[in-house]
């Protein structure tokens, strides 16, 4: 289903982790406090890590990223790279764009995502400069 794609712009980024951040707790339906089922961002993470992503896309599931509002959530971060966060998106439509995106977000040297090449093209909630 996913086609690898190989860094083209920075060499240096070929040998760089990149992390997939997956909000598990987004979408979670609470009775007197608890969680009961499986959450949007679970059933979202589970389909992830169902496929075979390139080796530099490390996925990391994490208990809320503040975007509860725009639920699911994901983040793209890595070394030196603009960190990114997308909300708003759907665990039954959404999966192949998130991993398009991630796919290009390996690319960029600077972790830019252009809207006119990005396949999630709504939903940005953050776009964080690289600190160093
Ligand atoms: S529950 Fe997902 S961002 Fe807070």
């Amino acid at each position: 289903m996913t086609q690898m794609i190989q860094p083209t712009q920075s060499p240096s980024s070929s040998s760089l982790t990149h992390h997939l951040l997956i909000c598990t707790t987004c979408g979670s339906h609470w009775v007197n406090g608890q969680k009961e089922g499986t959450s949007q961002g679970e059933k979202l993470l589970e389909k992830l890590q169902s496929l075979t992503l390139n080796p530099q896309l490390k996925i990391k599931p994490i208990a809320c990223m503040s975007g509860c509002s725009h639920a699911c959530v994901v983040g793209l971060a890595a070394k030196q790279k603009t960190t990114y966060v997308f909300g708003d998106l759907d665990p039954d439509k959404d999966v192949d764009r998130i991993v398009a995106t991630a796919e290009l977000y390996l690319t960029k040297a600077d972790g830019i995502l252009p809207w006119g090449e990005r396949p999630l093209k709504k939903g940005v909630i953050a776009r964080i400069p690289p600190v160093e």
